[in-house]
């Protein structure tokens, strides 16, 4: 199947477009992407979790309390292609209690790097623009992840900063929040905190000095402030650009709907910004190089 890419020059952000990102530490871009380019991350994901043995692990990732991600499943899933289950997806005895296909939180966290179809969307000459047009000199994709928030047993993400989990000095990240499925507040759409990015960067999730599990510093984080969130419920091929600062947040998915989304978060290359060593997120060779954009944009 040929994929039609959406429209190169949607990268390019207009003075307006800059500004209110600016102001507001987010900006949604509708029809950012094409539905086949949608399409195609999905049947890519579902391609994933057809492959993955659910017996091969019990990893589940859940943002309720910080031992959530500290096994070696996720921490060594920076350069690999992993499957983190929903915690609602067990029976008291541990078992599925549904097909597995309606059982994962997300994948991650380097299907950019290493799946084709992944790749050939995040490598998009619109995307390549759109990091120029944010000013980064040498951007880099860090991570991906792919999000399902299933139907019924979606879970919430709870207020944070996306500089908390992935952080350069200085920061530089910004999170690429694309709709694989129309997001509404029914089934779990983010919520922003419009202007909250001004607040800098409030704390650190790393790893810990022996490298086997992570903590947050400071170890009881401050709570953020949700007060004038406001819903963003895009369309199936809209763009959220999220200010690495910036407070979001989604509520869980009680609905029959799933709410598929597909994120890249991108850094400045080592020229203009340090990836520090204790990130939780690191690659097994040590490199802190990641993916450039083959477009010169
Ligand atoms: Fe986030």
């Amino acid at each position: 199947m040929s994929v039609k890419p959406g429209d190169a020059s949607k990268g390019l952000l207009s003075k307006e477009q800059l500004e209110f990102f600016d102001t507001n530490g987010y900006l949604v871009i509708q029809d950012f992407a094409s539905g086949e380019e949608m399409d195609s991350l999905r049947d890519a994901a579902t391609r994933i979790v057809e492959a993955f043995d659910p017996n091969e692990h019990r990893s589940v990732f859940t943002t309720v309390n910080q031992t959530r991600v500290s096994d070696e499943y996720f921490l060594t899933s920076g350069d690999k292609i992993r499957c983190f289950f929903e915690a609602d997806a067990f029976d008291d005895k541990g078992k599925l209690k549904q097909n597995k296909h309606l059982s994962i939180n997300k994948l991650g966290h380097a299907m950019h790097d290493l799946d084709p179809a992944f790749h050939k969307f995040s490598d998009s000459p619109a995307n390549a623009v759109l990091a120029k047009s944010l000013g980064y000199k040498d951007p880099m994709l860090v991570q991906s992840m792919y999000i399902f928030k299933q139907p019924s047993i979606g879970a919430a993400v709870t207020p944070h900063q996306d500089s908390t989990f992935l952080y350069t000095e200085p920061n530089t990240v910004t999170g690429m929040w694309y709709a694989v499925e129309d997001a509404t507040e029914d089934n779990g759409c983010l919520w922003a905190v419009p202007g909250s990015h001004k607040l800098g960067s409030l704390s650190r999730f790393i790893r810990n000095p022996k490298g086997d599990g992570t903590v947050f510093t400071p170890e009881n984080p401050p709570a953020l402030e949700t007060k004038g969130a406001v819903s963003l419920p895009v369309p199936k091929g809209s763009l959220v650009l999220i200010h690495g600062n910036l407070v979001h947040y989604s509520l869980d998915n009680r609905s029959p709907k799933s709410r598929h989304a597909f994120t890249l978060h991108v850094i400045e290359g080592k020229e203009h910004a340090k990836y520090p060593k204790d990130n939780w997120l690191q690659r097994a060779d040590g490199s802190t190089e990641f993916m450039r954009f083959s477009a010169q944009a």
